[in-house]
């Protein structure tokens, strides 16, 4: 239903649009009495051997939704009856921030992707605090954190230890987004040694914030890129080994444009901006492949890129993943993804 007839009216408008659209309708098919629970039966797989235990936390699956979807925490709690094992959101920054100018969101059809450059438009932490004080508990939540676009490279970690202290009580998870191809000094944030600066930084204020809270410390995770060359995930391997960071997302969008089906001209008009879906799926696969076995399976991996169907999912858990997420896959195929998902990982098992 989805493919034959809700995503052909969606792709007619413009994808931002279309984006706002859906969280408007979502909002309100979910007021209406017994429409969750339908939801609910229609998406959610309930078995036991769906569960993850995985850094301390207990996940009723192992199919989430990757950050960058629910922004600003607005639909978190009705796309927890979407059968999600858990939901990231953000980027958040400290700072809300408009983003770069509108379109920066194009949707490549033939290639089954997108390219966005949306430049982590957000509406700040204090907004996501607000909205995250209604969580209604029914998923875990992951906290993708971020810098504001203006910050100075000497205060990128203050950035970071802003968002991280005011979701902390919030958030059952962190992700250290050091990986988006839109944000401007990304060079600094592939500095393996400035990395093991700002993780030690923000572990130290975990450590403090969960004596103080008298509670575990929160999971800190790192999403990387899926353009990083051996060399650089050697490198991403000994700073996991030396933080011992409790795990890596591999992967966010790619600035590569390699075999696309779309034309060059169509690029060109596009422009700049990170692509996600397909075209990126083998490339995040090596990455996990990659990290697993040449750590030895030392970490826990979240396996993210290019999953449109259970097939893709089914690879990147034998290429090392211990989690998947999923962004333009739910695009293009629809909230039943993540139902077939999961009826594979049992069929598998
Ligand atoms: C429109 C759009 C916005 C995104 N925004 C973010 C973001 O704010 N933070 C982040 O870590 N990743 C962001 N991502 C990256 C996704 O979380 C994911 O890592 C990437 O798209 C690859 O997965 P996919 O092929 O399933 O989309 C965004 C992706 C898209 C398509």
């Amino acid at each position: 239903m989805y493919k034959l007839l809700i995503r052909p009216f969606f792709f007619l408008f413009d994808p931002e649009k279309i984006h706002h659209f859906t969280f408007s309708l979502v909002k309100f098919l979910s007021k209406i009495p017994g429409m969750l629970s339908i939801f609910r039966g229609m998406y959610q797989v309930n078995d036991k051997k769906l569960e993850r235990n995985l850094f301390g936390l207990t996940f009723k699956n192992p199919v989430g939704l990757a950050a960058g979807f629910d922004k600003n925490a607005v639909l978190y709690n009705e796309l927890a009856n979407f059968g999600f094992g858990f939901v990231e959101i953000g980027t958040v920054t400290p700072k809300g921030q408009v983003g770069n100018p509108k379109k920066r969101l194009f949707r490549l059809k033939d290639d089954k992707g997108i390219i966005n450059r949306m430049g982590f438009n957000n509406e700040g932490l204090e907004a996501a605090i607000e909205q995250l004080k209604k969580n209604k508990g029914k998923i875990i939540i992951g906290g993708n954190i971020g810098k504001n676009t203006n910050t100075a490279p000497e205060n990128y970690t203050e950035d970071y230890v802003t968002c991280f202290k005011g979701l902390h009580p919030y958030v059952d998870y962190f992700v250290l987004n050091v990986s988006c191809p839109n944000v401007s000094s990304h060079a600094k944030l592939e500095d393996v040694d400035y990395l093991k600066e700002l993780i030690t930084e923000v572990q130290k204020i975990g450590k403090e914030l969960s004596v103080a809270e008298r509670s575990r410390s929160k999971p800190i995770l790192l999403k990387i890129a899926p353009d990083l060359n051996n060399q650089q995930l050697d490198e991403i391997i000994e700073l996991v080994a030396e933080t011992k960071i409790d795990g890596v997302i591999a992967s966010n969008t790619s600035v590569n444009r390699d075999n696309l089906k779309a034309s060059k001209k169509r690029l060109q008009e596009i422009g700049n901006g990170g692509v996600s879906g397909q075209p990126v799926k083998n490339r995040s696969t090596k990455v996990i492949q990659y990290l697993a076995d040449n750590s030895n399976k030392a970490f826990p991996i979240v396996g993210v890129g290019g999953i449109h169907s259970e097939k893709d999912a089914l690879e990147k858990f034998k290429a090392g993943a211990d989690l998947v997420q999923i962004y333009t896959g739910f695009i293009y195929e629809g909230p039943s993804l993540v139902k077939r998902i999961n009826k594979a990982i049992l069929a598998e098992s």
